[in-house]
Protein backbone atom coordinates (compact mmCIF):
# COMPACT_ATOMS: atom_id res chain seq x y z
CA UNK A 1 0.00 0.00 0.00
CA UNK A 2 3.11 2.25 0.99
CA UNK A 3 0.89 5.86 1.66
CA UNK A 4 1.56 8.86 3.87
CA UNK A 5 -0.79 10.50 5.27
CA UNK A 6 -0.17 14.02 6.68
CA UNK A 7 -3.73 15.68 7.47
CA UNK A 8 -6.16 14.46 9.96
CA UNK A 9 -8.71 15.03 7.92
CA UNK A 10 -6.90 12.91 5.51
CA UNK A 11 -6.52 9.92 8.00
CA UNK A 12 -10.00 9.83 8.71
CA UNK A 13 -10.90 9.13 5.37
CA UNK A 14 -8.39 6.66 4.68
CA UNK A 15 -9.77 4.81 7.92
CA UNK A 16 -13.19 4.76 6.97
CA UNK A 17 -12.76 3.56 3.59
CA UNK A 18 -10.34 0.60 5.09
CA UNK A 19 -12.08 -3.21 5.31
CA UNK A 20 -9.71 -4.24 7.56
CA UNK A 21 -8.45 -3.66 11.45
CA UNK A 22 -5.76 -1.40 12.02
CA UNK A 23 -2.61 -2.43 14.10
CA UNK A 24 -1.25 1.09 15.12
CA UNK A 25 2.53 1.45 16.26
CA UNK A 26 3.07 5.09 17.66
CA UNK A 27 6.59 6.27 17.66
CA UNK A 28 8.42 9.87 17.61
CA UNK A 29 10.77 8.69 14.36
CA UNK A 30 14.37 8.26 14.42
CA UNK A 31 13.40 4.36 14.30
CA UNK A 32 15.91 2.07 15.19
CA UNK A 33 15.82 -1.45 15.95
CA UNK A 34 13.19 -1.19 18.32
CA UNK A 35 10.49 -0.01 16.46
CA UNK A 36 11.53 -2.10 13.48
CA UNK A 37 10.84 -5.17 15.74
CA UNK A 38 7.39 -3.50 16.31
CA UNK A 39 6.25 -3.00 12.92
CA UNK A 40 7.80 -6.38 11.65
CA UNK A 41 5.78 -8.22 14.61
CA UNK A 42 3.02 -6.74 13.74
CA UNK A 43 2.77 -7.25 10.47
CA UNK A 44 3.61 -11.17 10.97
CA UNK A 45 1.22 -11.30 13.71
CA UNK A 46 -2.00 -10.39 11.73
CA UNK A 47 -3.36 -9.37 8.40
CA UNK A 48 -4.59 -6.13 9.79
CA UNK A 49 -3.35 -3.04 7.77
CA UNK A 50 -0.38 -1.70 9.72
CA UNK A 51 -0.27 1.55 10.45
CA UNK A 52 3.13 3.41 12.02
CA UNK A 53 2.52 7.53 13.27
CA UNK A 54 5.69 9.39 13.50
CA UNK A 55 5.03 12.50 16.02
CA UNK A 56 7.35 13.88 17.99
CA UNK A 57 5.08 15.00 20.26
CA UNK A 58 5.83 18.45 21.99
CA UNK A 59 3.51 17.99 25.28
CA UNK A 60 6.07 14.74 26.56
CA UNK A 61 9.33 16.85 26.97
CA UNK A 62 10.72 18.67 30.02
CA UNK A 63 12.03 21.41 28.66
CA UNK A 64 12.53 23.65 25.21
CA UNK A 65 16.29 22.25 24.66
CA UNK A 66 15.51 18.42 24.75
CA UNK A 67 12.77 18.94 22.58
CA UNK A 68 14.81 20.62 19.87
CA UNK A 69 17.81 18.60 20.42
CA UNK A 70 15.57 15.25 20.39
CA UNK A 71 17.05 13.60 16.87
CA UNK A 72 15.06 13.16 13.81
CA UNK A 73 15.39 11.07 10.44
CA UNK A 74 12.11 11.60 8.57
CA UNK A 75 13.31 10.83 4.93
CA UNK A 76 15.29 7.64 6.87
CA UNK A 77 12.35 6.87 8.68
CA UNK A 78 10.04 6.39 6.25
CA UNK A 79 12.03 4.23 4.24
CA UNK A 80 12.41 1.94 7.79
CA UNK A 81 8.87 1.81 8.64
CA UNK A 82 7.68 0.37 4.84
CA UNK A 83 10.77 -2.15 4.74
CA UNK A 84 9.52 -3.56 8.12
CA UNK A 85 5.83 -3.30 6.84
CA UNK A 86 4.59 -0.70 7.03
CA UNK A 87 0.93 0.00 5.10
CA UNK A 88 0.85 3.47 5.67
CA UNK A 89 2.71 6.01 7.86
CA UNK A 90 0.97 8.52 9.79
CA UNK A 91 3.58 11.78 9.89
CA UNK A 92 1.15 15.10 10.74
CA UNK A 93 2.35 18.22 12.63
CA UNK A 94 2.07 19.82 15.47
CA UNK A 95 -0.82 21.86 14.35
CA UNK A 96 -2.48 18.90 13.06
CA UNK A 97 -2.70 17.32 16.55
CA UNK A 98 -3.53 19.99 18.61
CA UNK A 99 -4.80 22.70 16.66
CA UNK A 100 -4.96 26.16 18.97
CA UNK A 101 -8.59 27.06 19.94
CA UNK A 102 -9.71 23.00 19.05
CA UNK A 103 -12.23 22.84 22.30
CA UNK A 104 -12.74 18.89 21.52
CA UNK A 105 -8.71 18.09 22.39
CA UNK A 106 -8.90 16.49 26.14
CA UNK A 107 -5.82 17.23 27.68
CA UNK A 108 -5.67 14.44 29.96
CA UNK A 109 -3.80 13.48 33.46
CA UNK A 110 -1.87 10.33 33.01
CA UNK A 111 -2.76 7.83 36.55
CA UNK A 112 -1.46 9.36 39.50
CA UNK A 113 -0.80 5.82 40.87
CA UNK A 114 1.15 5.10 37.85
CA UNK A 115 2.75 8.37 37.49
CA UNK A 116 4.12 8.41 40.78
CA UNK A 117 7.13 6.29 40.60
CA UNK A 118 10.49 6.23 38.46
CA UNK A 119 10.07 8.57 35.13
CA UNK A 120 6.83 10.06 36.25
CA UNK A 121 8.93 11.81 39.65
CA UNK A 122 11.66 13.23 37.33
CA UNK A 123 9.49 14.26 35.08
CA UNK A 124 6.88 16.26 35.86
CA UNK A 125 4.02 16.22 33.15
CA UNK A 126 5.91 13.79 30.99
CA UNK A 127 3.54 11.56 31.05
CA UNK A 128 -0.02 13.57 31.12
CA UNK A 129 1.81 14.45 27.81
CA UNK A 130 1.97 10.87 26.47
CA UNK A 131 -1.56 10.13 27.50
CA UNK A 132 -3.23 13.18 26.01
CA UNK A 133 -1.63 12.53 22.80
CA UNK A 134 -1.85 8.71 22.61
CA UNK A 135 -5.76 9.38 23.62
CA UNK A 136 -5.93 11.75 20.65
CA UNK A 137 -4.05 9.39 18.15
CA UNK A 138 -6.21 6.40 19.33
CA UNK A 139 -9.00 8.61 18.36
CA UNK A 140 -8.15 9.41 15.29
CA UNK A 141 -6.51 5.97 14.01
CA UNK A 142 -9.46 3.52 16.03
CA UNK A 143 -7.01 0.61 16.00
CA UNK A 144 -7.82 -2.75 16.86
CA UNK A 145 -4.32 -3.62 18.65
CA UNK A 146 -1.76 -0.97 19.87
CA UNK A 147 1.90 -2.13 19.59
CA UNK A 148 4.55 -0.54 22.49
CA UNK A 149 7.91 -1.80 23.20
CA UNK A 150 8.50 -2.92 26.44
CA UNK A 151 11.76 -0.40 26.97
CA UNK A 152 9.23 1.80 28.04
CA UNK A 153 7.26 0.02 30.82
CA UNK A 154 5.83 2.12 32.78
CA UNK A 155 4.57 4.00 29.62
CA UNK A 156 2.71 0.60 28.97
CA UNK A 157 0.88 0.44 32.23
CA UNK A 158 -0.12 4.24 31.82
CA UNK A 159 -1.50 3.53 28.39
CA UNK A 160 -3.02 0.07 29.47
CA UNK A 161 -4.60 2.10 32.25
CA UNK A 162 -6.01 5.25 30.13
CA UNK A 163 -7.45 2.11 27.92
CA UNK A 164 -9.62 0.95 30.66
CA UNK A 165 -10.73 4.17 31.87
CA UNK A 166 -11.58 5.52 28.71
CA UNK A 167 -13.37 2.45 27.83
CA UNK A 168 -11.76 1.69 24.98
CA UNK A 169 -11.41 -1.65 22.71
CA UNK A 170 -8.04 -1.62 21.84
CA UNK A 171 -5.46 -4.75 22.29
CA UNK A 172 -2.00 -3.64 23.80
CA UNK A 173 0.61 -6.46 22.49
CA UNK A 174 3.72 -5.05 24.35
CA UNK A 175 7.29 -6.25 22.32
CA UNK A 176 10.02 -7.37 24.83
CA UNK A 177 13.28 -4.51 25.14
CA UNK A 178 15.27 -5.00 21.64
CA UNK A 179 18.88 -4.69 22.50
CA UNK A 180 22.13 -4.32 20.39
CA UNK A 181 25.31 -6.49 20.70
CA UNK A 182 26.92 -4.48 23.69
CA UNK A 183 23.46 -5.46 25.54
CA UNK A 184 22.22 -1.23 25.63
CA UNK A 185 18.56 -1.28 24.69
CA UNK A 186 17.92 0.46 21.66
CA UNK A 187 16.89 4.09 22.26
CA UNK A 188 16.57 7.00 19.98
CA UNK A 189 18.60 9.24 22.30
CA UNK A 190 21.47 6.79 22.00
CA UNK A 191 22.42 8.75 18.96
CA UNK A 192 23.07 11.62 21.14
CA UNK A 193 25.89 9.62 23.55
CA UNK A 194 29.61 10.41 22.80
CA UNK A 195 31.72 7.05 23.12
CA UNK A 196 32.43 7.65 26.24
CA UNK A 197 29.12 8.27 27.65
CA UNK A 198 27.84 5.38 25.35
CA UNK A 199 30.23 3.04 27.13
CA UNK A 200 28.94 4.49 30.65
CA UNK A 201 25.50 3.02 29.43
CA UNK A 202 26.50 -0.08 28.84
CA UNK A 203 28.11 -0.76 31.79
CA UNK A 204 24.84 0.28 33.63
CA UNK A 205 22.86 -2.25 31.42
CA UNK A 206 25.48 -5.22 32.21
CA UNK A 207 25.21 -4.41 36.14
CA UNK A 208 21.32 -4.30 35.81
CA UNK A 209 21.53 -7.89 34.17
CA UNK A 210 23.73 -8.97 36.95
CA UNK A 211 22.00 -8.05 39.60
CA UNK A 212 19.12 -9.66 37.97
CA UNK A 213 21.45 -13.10 37.88
CA UNK A 214 22.14 -12.66 41.51
CA UNK A 215 18.29 -12.38 42.02
CA UNK A 216 17.52 -15.99 40.31
CA UNK A 217 19.90 -17.16 42.96
CA UNK A 218 19.39 -15.40 46.21
CA UNK A 219 15.78 -13.98 45.77
CA UNK A 220 17.19 -10.85 46.69
CA UNK A 221 18.46 -7.29 45.55
CA UNK A 222 20.45 -4.68 47.88
CA UNK A 223 19.17 -1.52 46.27
CA UNK A 224 21.96 0.73 48.71
CA UNK A 225 24.82 -1.59 47.59
CA UNK A 226 23.68 -1.39 44.37
CA UNK A 227 23.85 2.21 43.24
CA UNK A 228 26.78 2.40 45.26
CA UNK A 229 28.24 0.14 43.01
CA UNK A 230 26.79 1.95 39.53
CA UNK A 231 28.67 5.07 41.46
CA UNK A 232 31.58 4.03 41.46
CA UNK A 233 31.55 3.00 38.14
CA UNK A 234 31.35 7.20 37.85
CA UNK A 235 27.44 6.47 36.91
CA UNK A 236 25.30 9.39 37.48
CA UNK A 237 22.39 7.56 38.83
CA UNK A 238 19.08 9.52 38.49
CA UNK A 239 16.95 6.51 40.40
CA UNK A 240 17.26 3.24 40.90
CA UNK A 241 14.01 1.27 42.29
CA UNK A 242 13.09 -2.13 42.60
CA UNK A 243 9.00 -2.37 42.54
CA UNK A 244 6.09 -4.54 42.10
CA UNK A 245 6.04 -4.52 37.91
CA UNK A 246 2.15 -3.62 37.87
CA UNK A 247 1.53 -1.26 40.46
CA UNK A 248 5.05 0.42 40.56
CA UNK A 249 4.95 0.51 44.31
CA UNK A 250 7.84 -0.91 46.80
CA UNK A 251 8.19 -4.72 45.95
CA UNK A 252 6.82 -6.87 48.58
CA UNK A 253 7.98 -10.43 49.80
CA UNK A 254 5.18 -12.02 48.74
CA UNK A 255 5.54 -10.51 44.76
CA UNK A 256 6.69 -13.36 42.55
CA UNK A 257 7.01 -10.95 39.44
CA UNK A 258 8.90 -7.89 40.07
CA UNK A 259 10.75 -5.03 38.52
CA UNK A 260 14.42 -3.08 39.36
CA UNK A 261 14.42 -0.04 36.66
CA UNK A 262 16.46 2.88 36.55
CA UNK A 263 17.67 6.00 35.01
CA UNK A 264 20.96 7.49 34.69
CA UNK A 265 22.45 10.72 33.39
CA UNK A 266 24.97 10.57 30.49
CA UNK A 267 26.31 13.88 29.75
CA UNK A 268 22.76 15.84 29.29
CA UNK A 269 20.93 12.40 28.15
CA UNK A 270 18.95 10.89 30.44
CA UNK A 271 18.57 6.88 29.89
CA UNK A 272 16.31 4.14 31.55
CA UNK A 273 16.99 0.71 31.28
CA UNK A 274 15.14 -2.03 33.65
CA UNK A 275 15.57 -5.74 34.02
CA UNK A 276 12.34 -8.15 35.51
CA UNK A 277 13.08 -10.45 38.19
CA UNK A 278 10.92 -13.77 39.50
CA UNK A 279 11.52 -15.65 41.94
CA UNK A 280 9.94 -18.61 39.87
CA UNK A 281 8.21 -18.63 36.39
CA UNK A 282 4.94 -17.56 35.79
CA UNK A 283 1.58 -19.65 37.08
CA UNK A 284 -1.86 -20.10 35.37
CA UNK A 285 -4.38 -20.97 37.89
CA UNK A 286 -7.57 -22.38 36.27
CA UNK A 287 -10.89 -23.28 37.94
CA UNK A 288 -14.05 -24.01 37.61
CA UNK A 289 -16.98 -26.95 38.30
CA UNK A 290 -17.19 -29.96 35.95
CA UNK A 291 -17.93 -29.88 32.48
CA UNK A 292 -16.52 -26.02 31.89
CA UNK A 293 -13.87 -27.01 29.40
CA UNK A 294 -11.16 -26.97 32.00
CA UNK A 295 -9.55 -29.85 30.86
CA UNK A 296 -9.82 -28.79 26.94
CA UNK A 297 -8.70 -25.14 27.33
CA UNK A 298 -6.05 -25.48 29.82
CA UNK A 299 -4.10 -28.54 27.43
CA UNK A 300 -3.93 -25.92 24.44
CA UNK A 301 -3.22 -22.99 26.58
CA UNK A 302 -0.51 -24.81 27.85
CA UNK A 303 1.24 -26.83 24.04
CA UNK A 304 0.44 -22.36 23.15
CA UNK A 305 2.10 -21.02 25.33
CA UNK A 306 4.92 -23.79 26.01
CA UNK A 307 3.89 -24.47 30.02
CA UNK A 308 3.53 -27.21 31.99
CA UNK A 309 0.00 -28.85 32.02
CA UNK A 310 -1.01 -29.66 35.48
CA UNK A 311 -4.40 -31.82 35.93
CA UNK A 312 -5.11 -31.71 39.24
CA UNK A 313 -8.50 -33.01 38.66
CA UNK A 314 -6.67 -36.33 36.50
CA UNK A 315 -5.00 -36.74 40.32
CA UNK A 316 -7.81 -37.43 42.19
CA UNK A 317 -9.55 -39.28 39.87
CA UNK A 318 -5.91 -41.45 39.74
CA UNK A 319 -6.47 -41.77 43.79
CA UNK A 320 -10.18 -42.64 43.25
CA UNK A 321 -9.42 -45.49 40.33
CA UNK A 322 -6.81 -46.90 43.35
CA UNK A 323 -8.92 -46.77 46.08
CA UNK A 324 -11.50 -48.60 43.69
CA UNK A 325 -9.04 -51.39 42.97
CA UNK A 326 -7.70 -51.66 46.09
CA UNK A 327 -11.36 -51.64 47.86
CA UNK A 328 -9.54 -49.30 50.05
CA UNK A 329 -12.54 -48.10 52.79
CA UNK A 330 -11.20 -44.65 52.81
CA UNK A 331 -13.64 -43.76 55.83
CA UNK A 332 -10.71 -46.32 57.83
CA UNK A 333 -8.13 -43.43 58.59
CA UNK A 334 -5.62 -45.69 59.27
CA UNK A 335 -6.22 -47.54 55.76
CA UNK A 336 -6.20 -44.01 54.14
CA UNK A 337 -2.31 -43.33 55.87
CA UNK A 338 -1.07 -46.86 54.43
CA UNK A 339 -2.04 -46.14 51.02
CA UNK A 340 -1.52 -42.77 50.66
CA UNK A 341 2.23 -43.10 52.11
CA UNK A 342 3.07 -44.93 49.21
CA UNK A 343 1.13 -43.40 46.35
CA UNK A 344 3.28 -41.34 42.95
CA UNK A 345 1.42 -40.11 40.43
CA UNK A 346 3.37 -38.89 37.67
CA UNK A 347 2.32 -37.20 34.16
CA UNK A 348 3.80 -38.31 31.07
CA UNK A 349 3.55 -36.94 27.36
CA UNK A 350 2.66 -39.90 24.82
CA UNK A 351 3.58 -40.32 21.90
CA UNK A 352 0.42 -38.53 20.63
CA UNK A 353 1.66 -35.27 22.64
CA UNK A 354 -0.96 -35.69 25.02
CA UNK A 355 -0.32 -36.45 28.67
CA UNK A 356 -0.81 -40.26 30.33
CA UNK A 357 -1.62 -40.19 34.05
CA UNK A 358 0.45 -43.02 36.22
CA UNK A 359 -0.30 -44.27 39.80
CA UNK A 360 1.55 -46.18 41.02
CA UNK A 361 3.13 -47.43 37.76
CA UNK A 362 -0.57 -48.03 36.24
CA UNK A 363 -1.12 -45.80 33.17
CA UNK A 364 -4.69 -45.23 34.00
CA UNK A 365 -5.36 -42.10 31.35
CA UNK A 366 -8.44 -43.56 29.68
CA UNK A 367 -9.55 -45.63 33.03
CA UNK A 368 -9.99 -42.77 34.99
CA UNK A 369 -12.22 -40.69 32.66
CA UNK A 370 -15.25 -43.53 33.30
CA UNK A 371 -18.78 -42.70 34.36
CA UNK A 372 -17.78 -44.98 37.11
CA UNK A 373 -14.59 -42.80 38.85
CA UNK A 374 -16.69 -39.67 37.96
CA UNK A 375 -19.81 -41.23 40.88
CA UNK A 376 -16.82 -41.31 43.42
CA UNK A 377 -13.89 -38.22 43.12
CA UNK A 378 -16.21 -35.65 44.93
CA UNK A 379 -16.23 -37.72 47.70
CA UNK A 380 -12.69 -39.16 47.50
CA UNK A 381 -11.37 -35.47 47.04
CA UNK A 382 -13.28 -34.47 49.87
CA UNK A 383 -11.22 -36.33 52.20
CA UNK A 384 -8.96 -34.43 53.97
CA UNK A 385 -5.88 -36.69 54.00
CA UNK A 386 -6.10 -36.86 49.74
CA UNK A 387 -6.48 -33.55 49.47
CA UNK A 388 -3.78 -32.20 52.03
CA UNK A 389 -1.78 -35.02 50.32
CA UNK A 390 -2.52 -34.17 46.46
CA UNK A 391 -1.98 -30.79 47.22
CA UNK A 392 1.39 -31.21 48.63
CA UNK A 393 2.08 -32.85 45.07
CA UNK A 394 0.98 -30.05 43.26
CA UNK A 395 2.75 -27.40 45.00
CA UNK A 396 6.39 -29.44 44.73
CA UNK A 397 5.58 -29.63 40.86
CA UNK A 398 4.66 -26.14 40.81
CA UNK A 399 7.85 -25.21 43.26
CA UNK A 400 9.58 -23.47 39.72
CA UNK A 401 6.51 -22.43 37.95
CA UNK A 402 5.89 -21.91 34.48
CA UNK A 403 2.85 -24.13 34.50
CA UNK A 404 -1.13 -23.69 34.19
CA UNK A 405 -2.59 -26.10 36.22
CA UNK A 406 -6.59 -26.72 36.08
CA UNK A 407 -8.88 -27.91 39.04
CA UNK A 408 -11.51 -26.60 41.91
CA UNK A 409 -8.95 -24.91 44.14
CA UNK A 410 -6.07 -23.83 42.17
CA UNK A 411 -6.57 -20.63 42.69
CA UNK A 412 -7.76 -20.35 46.37
CA UNK A 413 -5.76 -23.28 48.00
CA UNK A 414 -2.96 -24.46 45.87
CA UNK A 415 -1.39 -21.91 44.09
CA UNK A 416 -2.85 -18.46 45.85
CA UNK A 417 -0.22 -16.22 44.41
CA UNK A 418 -0.82 -17.56 40.55
CA UNK A 419 -0.14 -14.37 38.51
CA UNK A 420 -3.02 -15.25 36.58
CA UNK A 421 -6.29 -16.88 37.91
CA UNK A 422 -9.09 -17.92 36.09
CA UNK A 423 -12.56 -18.89 36.72
CA UNK A 424 -14.08 -21.02 33.93
CA UNK A 425 -17.41 -21.63 33.86
CA UNK A 426 -20.97 -22.26 32.13
CA UNK A 427 -24.67 -22.89 32.65
CA UNK A 428 -25.46 -26.31 33.73
CA UNK A 429 -27.51 -27.40 30.45
CA UNK A 430 -23.99 -25.87 28.60
CA UNK A 431 -21.92 -28.20 30.55
CA UNK A 432 -23.98 -31.55 30.47
CA UNK A 433 -23.92 -30.99 26.26
CA UNK A 434 -20.42 -30.61 26.18
CA UNK A 435 -20.00 -34.04 28.33
CA UNK A 436 -22.35 -35.83 26.85
CA UNK A 437 -20.48 -34.86 23.28
CA UNK A 438 -17.24 -35.87 24.72
CA UNK A 439 -18.95 -39.35 26.41
CA UNK A 440 -20.09 -39.85 22.86
CA UNK A 441 -16.38 -39.26 21.19
CA UNK A 442 -15.15 -42.21 23.65
CA UNK A 443 -17.67 -44.16 22.30
CA UNK A 444 -20.60 -44.01 24.90
CA UNK A 445 -23.45 -43.44 23.27
CA UNK A 446 -26.70 -44.38 25.59
CA UNK A 447 -25.89 -41.40 28.27
CA UNK A 448 -28.79 -39.48 28.51
CA UNK A 449 -28.76 -35.78 29.00
CA UNK A 450 -31.08 -35.23 31.76
CA UNK A 451 -29.27 -37.91 34.02
CA UNK A 452 -26.19 -36.15 32.99
CA UNK A 453 -27.41 -32.90 34.15
CA UNK A 454 -28.48 -34.44 37.44
CA UNK A 455 -25.14 -35.46 37.76
CA UNK A 456 -23.34 -32.06 36.93
CA UNK A 457 -25.79 -30.66 39.31
CA UNK A 458 -25.06 -32.89 42.26
CA UNK A 459 -21.23 -32.79 41.65
CA UNK A 460 -21.34 -28.95 41.52
CA UNK A 461 -23.28 -28.95 45.16
CA UNK A 462 -20.34 -31.21 46.29
CA UNK A 463 -17.58 -29.60 45.23
CA UNK A 464 -19.14 -25.71 46.95
CA UNK A 465 -20.00 -27.26 50.01
CA UNK A 466 -17.49 -29.26 51.10
CA UNK A 467 -15.71 -28.46 54.09
CA UNK A 468 -11.99 -28.24 52.79
CA UNK A 469 -11.29 -26.14 49.68
CA UNK A 470 -14.73 -25.99 48.62
CA UNK A 471 -15.02 -25.17 45.02
CA UNK A 472 -15.16 -21.14 44.77
CA UNK A 473 -13.77 -18.19 42.59
CA UNK A 474 -10.72 -16.48 43.91
CA UNK A 475 -10.93 -12.77 45.49
CA UNK A 476 -8.82 -11.77 42.15
CA UNK A 477 -9.37 -14.25 39.62
CA UNK A 478 -11.18 -13.21 36.24
CA UNK A 479 -14.61 -15.53 35.74
CA UNK A 480 -15.30 -16.38 31.82
CA UNK A 481 -18.52 -17.19 31.53
CA UNK A 482 -18.18 -19.62 28.21
CA UNK A 483 -21.31 -20.39 26.70
CA UNK A 484 -21.52 -19.83 23.09
CA UNK A 485 -18.18 -19.38 22.77
CA UNK A 486 -16.02 -21.59 20.83
CA UNK A 487 -12.94 -23.55 22.65
CA UNK A 488 -10.72 -21.24 20.30
CA UNK A 489 -12.11 -18.01 21.50
CA UNK A 490 -12.10 -19.01 25.30
CA UNK A 491 -7.62 -20.09 24.80
CA UNK A 492 -7.16 -17.08 23.07
CA UNK A 493 -9.44 -15.12 25.78
CA UNK A 494 -7.00 -16.44 27.90
CA UNK A 495 -4.00 -16.13 26.17
CA UNK A 496 -4.68 -12.70 25.60
CA UNK A 497 -5.37 -12.05 29.45
CA UNK A 498 -1.64 -13.86 29.81
CA UNK A 499 -0.33 -11.67 27.38
CA UNK A 500 -1.75 -8.25 29.00
CA UNK A 501 0.01 -8.96 32.33
CA UNK A 502 3.31 -11.06 32.29
CA UNK A 503 5.94 -8.97 30.50
CA UNK A 504 6.95 -10.88 27.22
CA UNK A 505 10.65 -10.28 28.19
CA UNK A 506 9.92 -12.47 31.07
CA UNK A 507 8.04 -15.40 28.88
CA UNK A 508 11.20 -15.66 26.68
CA UNK A 509 13.23 -16.38 29.01
O1 LIG B 1 7.16 5.82 23.15
C1 LIG B 1 7.06 6.77 22.36
O2 LIG B 1 7.76 6.85 21.35
C2 LIG B 1 6.07 7.88 22.67
O3 LIG B 1 5.97 8.09 24.04
C3 LIG B 1 4.70 7.67 22.05
C4 LIG B 1 4.00 6.44 22.63
C5 LIG B 1 4.83 7.54 20.56
C6 LIG B 1 3.81 8.86 22.34
O4 LIG B 1 4.36 10.04 21.82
Amino acid sequence: MNKIIRKTEELSQWRASLKSDINFIPTMGNLHDGHQKLISISKSSTCNINLVSIFVNPLQFDSKEDLKSYPRSIDKDIEIAFCNGADAIFIPNVIDIFPPNNKSISYLKASKELSSALCGLKRVGHFDGVCTVVYRLLKLVQPKNLYLGEKDWQQILIIKNLIEEKNLKINIVSVPTQRDSDGVPFSSRNKLLSKNERNILKIFSKELSHAKNIFKKDKKIDLKQLTKKLESKNISVEYLEHLNPYSLKKVQAKDNLSILAGAIKCGQTRLIDHVFLMKRNPIIAIDGPAGSGKSTITKLIAKELNLLYLDTGAMYRAISWLFMKEKIDYAKESELNKILRDISIIFKSNSCSQQDVFINHFCVTEEIRSQEISSIVSKVSSIKKVREFLVNEQRKIGKSGGLVAEGRDIGTTVFPDAEIKIFLTASIDERAKRRKSELELRGNEEIDFNQLRELIRKRDFEDSTREISPLKKANNAIELITDGYTINEVVEKIINIYNLNIPKEIQLE
